[in-house]
This record gives C-alpha cells, structure tokens and sequence, in this order.
C-alpha cells in the first residue's frame, strides 16, 4: 500500500515554475540565444549548472568556467529576486488540502526538489513543517532525470520504493520517478508527460487519487 509521497517542489507545490522561466529567459536573452516553451519543458526539474550549459550550448561562443559560474549566480539573483515576496498564497490549489489529507491518514510526506533554493522557498510559504523529510539537492550525485533524488528520500523516509508515489510537473521528473520503480502523478499536459501512471491538470485531483490507489492496494 503506498503510504509514502514524495513532492517535487516547482510547478507541483508552488507556481515557481514561471518564475524560474522568466530568469532563465533573461539569461537567454543576455547571451543572445532564443529561449522557447519547448526549451522550459526540457528544463523544467533540471539542475542549475546542466540547465545553464543547455542554453550556452545554443550560443556559437565558448564560455570559461568562470563565466558559467557568473552567468549561474546571474539566473540565481535574478530568481530571488522574483520569488522574494512569495508567499501561501501562491501555493497551487489543492497542495494545503492534500497535505492536510496525507496528515490525517498518516502518510510520510518528503520532498524532492532539484532547487538549492527549496528551503527557503518551504520556508517563505510556511509549509516547511509538512515534511518528513527534505532532499538536500546539493548532495544528490546525478540529477533528474536519474532516479537518485527520489531514491534518496524513500530511504530517509525508511519505505520501499514500491509504497511510493512521486508527483511532478516535469519530464524529467517523471522519468526519475518512474526510473526509482515508484507510482508517478503528473501535474500538467498527459501528452507531456505520458511516462506518468496518472496525469492530472493541477493537485486538486490529489486526495481522489490517493484515495482510488489506498481502496485498490
Ligand atoms: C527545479 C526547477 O526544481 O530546480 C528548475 O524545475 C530549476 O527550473 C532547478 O532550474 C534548479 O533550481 P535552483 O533554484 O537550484 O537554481
Ligand atoms: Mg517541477
């Protein structure tokens, strides 16, 4: 019986999505390349440095590590600044319910997130409490789409895989459950992410499918 769910954080807790868009956009913009939806759908759960060498990759120009490094904190300062006055009213509908849900059936609740800014960002939205356990996205050796990050919680959380549920809005992200042998919900377009077992538009249909997976365990 699953009793065990794992969040990512971006797009599935909090609409932070559109932010890290809009600042990795501008830093597009800086270097000169174009950067499209499509691009964003390709880096949505992907780390700092790897999603920064996608776009560089774009650009005819060599950059040296010092300049990779400058142009990350650019992205970074520019993020934070975006997300300084975020807030719960910015978590997406149905996220406070869910948890409420999986508090009162005695679920473990952790989060994965490939952001070196997820605790500040729990922190600001007054949820950091909700969790059993937080990924620590800087000591996660390979990033999604491998499964290490998601592995890595169902550990500290002590449950097998196998009574997991991962939920994300990301490609990536769901690969990475999937890769981890664990149940994955998709938060976003079904033909995007059509490795997920569900697919559902925003968390409101959380609780119902808990529900339907607890009743058919
Ligand atoms: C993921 C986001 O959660 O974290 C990506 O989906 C982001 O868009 C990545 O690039 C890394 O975040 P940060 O905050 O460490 O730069
Ligand atoms: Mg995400």
């Amino acid at each position: 019986t699953p009793k065990t769910c794992i969040f990512d954080l971006d797009g599935v807790v909090v609409d932070t999505a559109k932010y890290h868009f809009q600042a990795w956009r501008r830093l597009a913009e800086f270097v000169g390349v174009a950067f499209t939806h499509e691009d964003n759908d390709n880096l949505k759960g992907v780390g700092r440095m790897e999603s920064l060498d996608y776009i560089l990759a774009k650009s005819p120009r060599l950059f040296s590590n010092k300049e990779r490094l400058a142009l990350a904190d650019q992205k970074n300062d520019d993020y934070k600044e975006l997300i300084k006055g975020i807030n719960a009213a910015e978590l997406l509908p149905g996220v406070s319910d869910t948890f409420t849900w999986l508090r009162e059936e005695g679920w473990k609740i952790g989060l994965a997130s490939a952001s070196r800014n997820a605790p500040q960002v729990i922190k600001s939205l007054g949820v950091e409490g909700v969790f059993d356990y937080v990924a620590d996205a800087g000591k996660i050796l390979n990033g999604k789409p491998a499964p290490d990050i998601f592995l890595d919680v169902a550990r500290a959380l002590n449950s097998a895989p196998t009574d997991a549920i991962g939920v994300e809005d990301a490609v990536a992200g769901v690969t990475a459950i999937k890769a981890a042998g664990m149940i994955a919900v998709g938060i976003g377009d079904p033909a995007l992410l059509h490795e997920a077992d569900v697919v559902m538009p925003t968390p409101e249909g959380l609780i119902e499918c808990f529900k339907l997976m607890q009743a058919k365990a």
